[in-house]
C-alpha cells in the first residue's frame, strides 16, 4: 500500500548550507564531503552544528549524520531537537579526516520545521560534520505519524519520555491510566472491566500485539487541556448504556489503529456512543480504526444548545477509518469547523431508511473529501439539518459513491491549517480494509 503521508526517501541538508548554523568555519580542506564543504565546529564545548528540517509528519524520524574524526579519541555530543536534549552521542575515530562516516540515529520530531543541534559535550568539540539525512515515515506499511488536527498547537505525543509499563490485569490497566505523569501503557489480553477509567495526562495506551484490547469500560478523556492522548492498536467494544471513548472538555488525542466493535441490537440505545467528542473537545485525530457494528458511532457536539462552549472547538480529522455497519453519527457533529474526514470507506450503512455515514448540524463545518461509500443509504447531511438540529455546512469533493445516497453539500468552510496528503479515492478501500484496525501496526 502506498503511503500518502510518509516521506518516500531522505532528505539530505547539507552543513554548510543556510539556515543551518555551523558554530566554527565552513572549510573543503578535507577531500570526500558532499556539497561545497563540511563544519569545522570550534574545539569547545560552544561548537556546534545545526540543521533545520522539515518533516512531513509528526512522529519518529531517522537521521544519518555523516562525519569524520581524524583523532583516535571519540568525541561525545548531545542530540538537541527543538531546544531539548534528547540522546547522548559519541563520534568515534574515523582513521582520518578525509575518512567519513555516518551515524545513523532516531529523533521525535514535530510536523512542519524543526531544529537539529549537534552540541559538544568536550572541549574537544564535534567532529566534522558533513550533511544530515533525514526520514520520516519510509512507507512500510501502514504509514505511521499523526496527520492533522492533533498536531496542531504542540502536537500530540502521549506517554513519550516516560517509562513503559506492560498490564495484564484490568486492575493494574485502570491504576497505570489514572496515574499522574508519562507513560506509555502496553495493554497485553482482552481485559475486562466496568465503569469508568479515567485517563489522566500524557499517556499512550497501546495493545500488544492483534488481539488485546479493552471491554466493559469507558475510557475516559476528560478536563484535561491538554490531554495529550494517544490510544493504540486496541480493541475497544462498545459499553452498555454508556460510551466506549469520551473525550470531553479535553485536548490533543489520537486514537489510531483500533478496532472497535459492537453487536447490533434492536434497541440504537442498547449501547451509547462508540467515540464520543464533547464539551469543547479539541485538536483531536482518529485514523485507521476499524469501527464495525455500532449505531451510534461517534458523536461530536452532544447539544444543539452548547454553543457557546463548542463553537470554536471540536476539531477532529477523521482519516483511513472503515466504518462497516455504523447506522448512525459516523461522525454528527455540531458547531465544529473544520471538522475533516478524508480517506475513510464506509461500507454497510444501510440499516433502515434513516442510516446516514455523516451529518453537519448546527453551522457546524466540514471537508469530506476521498472518501468511499459502498452501501451507504444516505452519503452526509448538511442543509437539509438532521432530528432536531439545524443545518451544517459541508464541502464534499473526490468522493465516490457506489450503491450510495447523495453527500448533501452546503456552503463553504474554513481552511485546514495542516499539511496532509489524499489518496485518490481509488484506492481508500483497498488501503484502508488491510491497513486500519488493531494488529496492523
Ligand atoms: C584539524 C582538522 C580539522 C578538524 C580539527 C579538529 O585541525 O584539520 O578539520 O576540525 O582538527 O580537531 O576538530
Ligand atoms: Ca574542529
Amino acid at each position: 500500500m502506498a503511503s500518502s503521508t510518509a516521506q518516500a526517501a531522505p532528505t539530505r541538508y547539507e552543513a554548510e548550507t543556510s539556515p543551518a548554523v555551523c558554530s566554527g568555519t565552513i572549510d573543503s580542506n578535507w577531500s570526500g564531503y558532499s556539497g561545497s564543504g563540511f563544519c569545522n565546529g570550534a574545539n569547545a564545548t560552544s561548537g556546534y552544528a545545526q540543521l533545520t528540517v522539515n518533516a512531513s509528519v509528526s512522529g519518529t524520524a531517522t537521521l544519518g549524520v555523516r562525519f569524520a574524526n581524524g583523532t583516535t579519541t571519540a568525541r561525545p555530543a548531545s542530540l538537541v531537537v527543538n531546544g531539548s536534549a534528547v540522546q547522548a552521542l559519541s563520534f568515534e575515530g574515523t582513521g582520518a579526516w578525509s575518512s567519513w562516516a555516518t551515524k545513523t540515529l532516531s529523533v521525535p520530531v514535530n510536523a512542519g520545521s524543526n531544529t537539529i543541534r549537534l552540541s559538544p559535550t568536550t572541549a574537544n568539540g564535534l567532529p566534522n560534520i558533513d550533511y544530515l539525512d533525514f526520514e520520516i515515515g519510509g512507507g512500510s506499511q501502514p504509514p505511521g505519524g499523526i496527520v492533522g488536527w492533533a498536531t496542531q498547537a504542540g502536537g500530540t505525543t502521549g506517554g513519550a519520555g516516560g517509562a513503559t509499563v506492560t498490564v495484564s490485569s484490568f486492575a493494574d490497566f485502570r491504576t497505570q491510566a489514572q496515574a499522574s505523569g508519562a507513560r506509555t501503557i502496553l495493554v497485553n489480553g482482552m481485559l475486562s472491566g466496568s465503569g469508568t477509567v479515567e485517563i489522566s495526562a500524557n499517556k499512550t495506551i497501546r495493545g500488544v500485539g492483534a488481539n488485546s484490547g479493552i471491554s466493559g469500560t469507558t475510557l475516559n478523556i476528560e478536563d484535561m487541556r491538554p490531554a495529550n492522548v494517544i490510544i493504540q492498536n486496541m480493541n475497544i467494544r462498545g459499553v452498555r448504556g454508556n460510551d466506549a471513548i469520551q473525550i470531553e472538555s479535553a485536548t490533543h488525542v489520537w486514537i489510531d489503529h483500533n478496532t472497535m466493535s459492537s453487536t447490533i441490537e434492536n434497541d440504537p440505545d442498547f449501547y451509547d456512543g462508540m467515540l464520543d467528542i464533547t464539551h469543547g473537545a479539541d485538536y483531536i485525530t482518529v485514523s485507521w480504526n476499524v469501527i464495525r457494528d455500532h449505531w451510534k458511532t461517534s458523536l461530536v457536539g452532544h447539544s444543539d444548545g452548547n454553543a457557546s462552549e463548542d463553537r470554536g472547538h471540536l476539531r477532529v480529522t477523521y482519516h483511513h477509518n472503515w466504518f462497516n455497519r455504523t447506522f448512525e453519527r459516523g461522525p454528527r457533529v455540531r458547531f465544529g469547523e473544520t471538522v475533516h474526514v478524508f480517506n475513510n470507506y464506509y461500507s454497510n450503512v444501510n440499516h433502515n431508511s434513516a442510516s446516514y455515514a455523516i451529518a453537519s448540524l448546527m453551522d457546524a463545518g466540514l471537508l469530506v473529501e476521498g472518501n468511499a461509500f459502498e452501501n451507504v443509504q444516505q452519503a452526509c447531511w448538511s442543509a437539509s439539518g438532521y432530528g432536531e438540529s439545524d443545518p451544517g455546512r459541508l464541502v464534499a469533493r473526490n468522493n465516490s459513491l457506489t450503491n450510495s445516497g447523495p453527500c448533501e453539500t452546503n456552503g463553504t468552510v474554513a481552511p485546514l491549517p495542516y499539511n496532509y496528503t489524499a489518496d485518490n479515492v481509488s484506492t481508500v478501500k483497498s488501503s484502508v480494509t488491510s491497513g486500519a484496525g488493531a494488529g496492523k501496526l
